[in-house]
C-alpha cells in the first residue's frame, strides 16, 4: 500500500484549488501515461516488463548465484543512477545475501584505500556499472579494483570475477570482449536515474539476497495506478500538481522527511531524481531530505522558523515490521523519564512524527507519503511512483525530465583540466 495524503497541507493549498489545477493540466496525465514519441529513447522504465519481466528477471537470478558461488563480496562500481536504487534498497533492508561495497562514487585516496581494505580476506567479483564508461568516478575506480584483482587472483581468475553493466557497442562492451569479461547490458531506453527496474540494480540486488521479484511486482502494481488512474484520485499526479502550484507560489525547496534512518539512502537517490531531472533552465524545487528524529536538532529549527520557502513530504511507514518493536523497561535510577515506563520505540517515534507533522504543518506546507511496510514490494512501489511523479511534474515545470545538461557541463572542464 502506497498513498499520498494532502490534508495537513490544505491550509495552504485548500482541496479544490488542488482539484481545479488538476483539471485545468489534465492532458500533461493524459499524455505521460501514455508515453511521448519525443521521449522514447528514455522511457523504457515506464513498462517494468520490459526490463524487469520473468526473462530478465531469471537470467539476472542465475547470474546472481553463479557470482555467489564464488564471492561473499560483491562491488558496486557506478556512480548516480548506476548506484543509487541498489544502495536504497540494500541499506533500508539489509538483505542477507553477499556482503556489498561500493565504489565508483568517489575521487577521494582516503575512502579507496579504505573500499580496498574491505575487500582483504574475503572473496570478491566486482561490477562497473557504466552507461557511456565516460564517467571519471567508475572509470578510475574500475582500473583500480580491476588491477587489484589481476594481482590477487592473476589474469585468467580475475577475469571471471569481473561483471560489466554497459551499453551494447560502447568501449566498455569492447572491453569486456576482449578481455573475457561477464557483460550485462545497460537498458537501452532508459536514463541512469531512471533504472532502479532494470538489470543495472537487479543484478546487484539479486547478489546482496534482495527480493527483486517482489520489487518488480511492486513497481508493477503502481505502474498500474500511476498509468491507469485519472484525475486527482491519481496520487502520483497530486503530488505533482501540488509541487507545481508550490513552485508557483515561491516554494523553493523540499524537504523528504522519515523518521526511519534506513530511507537515509533512499532519500539519496530521491534527491538525485528531482535534481538532475527538474533543475535546469533556471528553475526547479531544490530537493533535501530530513532525517528524523536526529535532524529535528538541526534542520528542524530551520523548517519550523526560517524562511518560509520550504515545504515537506514525509514517509509514514504504518506497520512495523521485524525489527521494530523495542519495549522501554523501568528503572531504579530517578531520571525524570518514568513518562516512558512500557513504551515501545515504535510508538514514541510515532508521536515524535506526529508531533512533528502538527508543529510544522502550521507553518509550511506539509504532504504525507504513507507507505504500508518497509520490504522489496513496496520499495518497487516507491521506486516506480517517484520516477512517474517526477516526470509528471517535469511536464508540469516545463523542463525535459531526462536530460542532464549541467552534469554534462562540469565534466567537460573537469576532462580538461585531467589531461584528457
Ligand atoms: O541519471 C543519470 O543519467 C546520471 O546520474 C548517471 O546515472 C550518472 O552520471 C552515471 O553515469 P554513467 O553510468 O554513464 O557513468
Amino acid at each position: 500500500m502506497l498513498d499520498l495524503k494532502t490534508t495537513y497541507a490544505e491550509k495552504f493549498v485548500a482541496k479544490d484549488e488542488l482539484e481545479a489545477y488538476a483539471a485545468a493540466h489534465a492532458a500533461v496525465l493524459e499524455r505521460c501515461q501514455a508515453g511521448e514519441e519525443r521521449y522514447a529513447d528514455s522511457q523504457g522504465w515506464l513498462d517494468v516488463d520490459e526490463w524487469a519481466g520473468e526473462e530478465i528477471l531469471s537470467r539476472t537470478e542465475r547470474l546472481a548465484e553463479k557470482i555467489r558461488a564464488i564471492a561473499d563480496t560483491f562491488v558496486i562500481i557506478g556512480v548516480g543512477g548506476s548506484n543509487n536504487s541498489a544502495r536504497a534498497v540494500i541499506k533500508a533492508l539489509a538483505p542477507k545475501g553477499a556482503r556489498i561495497v561500493y565504489a565508483g562514487n568517489t575521487l577521494s585516496a582516503y575512502e579507496l584505500n579504505r573500499v580496498i581494505g574491505e575487500l582483504e580476506g574475503h572473496d570478491v567479483v566486482i561490477d562497473c556499472i557504466a552507461k557511456n564508461f565516460e564517467t571519471l568516478e567508475p572509470g578510475s575506480s574500475f582500473r583500480l579494483l580491476r588491477q587489484y584483482l589481476v594481482d590477487r587472483y592473476g589474469v585468467e581468475e580475475a577475469a571471471r570475477r569481473i561483471v560489466c553493466t554497459g551499453t551494447i557497442g560502447s568501449p566498455l562492451d569492447d572491453l569486456c570482449q576482449a578481455e573475457g569479461y561477464t557483460f550485462v547490458p545497460f537498458a537501452t531506453n532508459v536514463g541512469g536515474r531512471y533504472t532502479a527496474l532494470t538489470e543495472v540494480h537487479l543484478l546487484p540486488l539479486a547478489v546482496a539476497g534482495a527480493d527483486i521479484r517482489a520489487l518488480a511486482a511492486g513497481a508493477k502494481e503502481m505502474q498500474g495506478i500511476c498509468r491507469g488512474v485519472t484525475g486527482v484520485s491519481n496520487s502520483a499526479w497530486r503530488y505533482a500538481c501540488m509541487r507545481n502550484i508550490l513552485w508557483d507560489r515561491g516554494y523553493r525547496v523540499e524537504l523528504l522527511g522519515f523518521f526511519e534512518p534506513r530511507f537515509r539512502w533512499f532519500s539519496k537517490w530521491w534527491e538525485q531524481l528531482f535534481a538532475e531531472s527538474e533543475g535546469k533552465d533556471g528553475r526547479g524545487i531544490f530537493p533535501s531530505s530530513l532525517e528524523c528524529s536526529e535532524e529535528m536538532h538541526s534542520l528542524g529549527q530551520y523548517a519550523q522558523d526560517g524562511t518560509h520557502q520550504l515545504f515537506e513530504t514525509f514517509i509514514d511507514l504504518l506497520n512495523p515490521g521485524e525489527g521494530d518493536s523495542l519495549v522501554l523497561g523501568g528503572t531504579d535510577v530517578a531520571d525524570a523519564f518514568d513518562y516512558l515506563d512500557g513504551k515501545d520505540f515504535w510508538d514514541i517515534n510515532k508521536a515524535s512524527f506526529a508531533a512533528t507533522r502538527a508543529a510544522h504543518a502550521e507553518v509550511l506546507p506539509v504532504m504525507t507519503l504513507e507507505l504500508g511496510q518497509l520490504d522489496a514490494e513496496h520499495m518497487g512501489m516507491m521506486f516506480y511512483w517517484f520516477a512517474f511523479a517526477c516526470y509528471l511534474s517535469g511536464e508540469l515545470l516545463g523542463v525535459n525530465p531526462f536530460d542532464q545538461p549541467g552534469v554534462e557541463a562540469y565534466k567537460r572542464l573537469m576532462f580538461k583540466a585531467l589531461g584528457k
